[in-house]
């Protein structure tokens, strides 16, 4: 869905699927990057690795099954009689990575991660899945790396809804475009049958009150603001992959 370089996105899917472990269940991403995840994935299934996945969209779920990763529903591997996520990996339209303020602040050498995802549409499910993972690795390439998030945040809402949320996005200080479909007149309708608002705001600096402002907005399926969910960040750069800890 985005540039970057494929190298770069497979040295980054690459080094997140060899951190599944026998026996995982595994929330499986969607995206070009995440993509190669998944194939690294089957890859070590063919070799006898033993996984269960669970697919973030239409898309993944394709994949998986061209891998040859067994899955499981969502509703299957969670709830209080289930095992749960045991690690997620999914790609990112954009890294926070901070302006080193946050980290001084905790003394640590961590980074913020947080992210806008739903490039693809396939935000609702994949906050879901990434939300449910004892681990969440996010995987990305430096094109994505950023200090203030700074994109517009995709927005998926219930069709009758898109005037209430767009007058609401536009209170909130933001811009609701309707997302279209490339190849058909009309909208692109997502995995769950609704509509995607790209909502500009310029500099998100605080990216967990316009998190709660959209949550709580009646009519929005979910945004794609993920703030405080990434564990680990695996960037592919041109000489190896990058690991950072959020
Ligand atoms: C899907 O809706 C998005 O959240 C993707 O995970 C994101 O767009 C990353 O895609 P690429 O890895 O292709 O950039």
């Amino acid at each position: 869905t985005s540039g970057g370089s494929d190298a770069m996105k497979r040295r980054a899917g690459e080094s997140a699927a060899e951190t599944v472990d026998d026996g995982d269940v595994v929330g499986l991403g969607t995206g070009s990057t995440a993509a190669h995840a998944i194939r690294a994935i089957g890859a070590r299934v063919d070799g006898g690795l033993d996984v269960r996945g669970v697919a973030t969209s239409f898309a993944s779920r394709e994949l998986a099954v061209e891998a040859g990763i067994p899955l499981r529903d969502l509703d299957e591997v969670t709830g209080p009689d289930a095992g749960g996520i045991d690690v997620a990996i999914d790609g990112a339209d954009r890294v926070a990575l901070g302006d080193g303020v946050a980290d001084r602040v905790r003394g640590t050498d961590r980074v913020v991660g947080d992210l806008i995802k739903g490039g693809g549409g396939a935000h609702a499910r994949e906050k879901l899945v990434d939300s449910a993972a004892d681990r969440f690795v996010v995987v990305a390439d430096p094109s994505k790396e950023t200090e203030i998030l700074d994109r517009p945040v995709p927005v998926e809402v219930l069709p009758s809804a898109r005037g209430v949320v767009a007058d609401a996005v536009r209170a909130a200080g933001g811009e609701a475009t309707l997302r279209r479909a490339e190849r058909k007149d009309g909208p692109v309708v997502t995995d769950n049958g609704n509509l995607l608002l790209d909502c500009e705001f310029g500099e998100i600096p605080d990216p967990e009150a316009l998190a709660t402002t959209l949550a709580t907005t009646p009519g929005v399926l979910e945004h794609g603001l993920f703030v405080g969910l990434a564990d680990e960040i695996h960037v592919g750069t041109a000489e190896g992959v990058r690991i950072l800890e959020t």
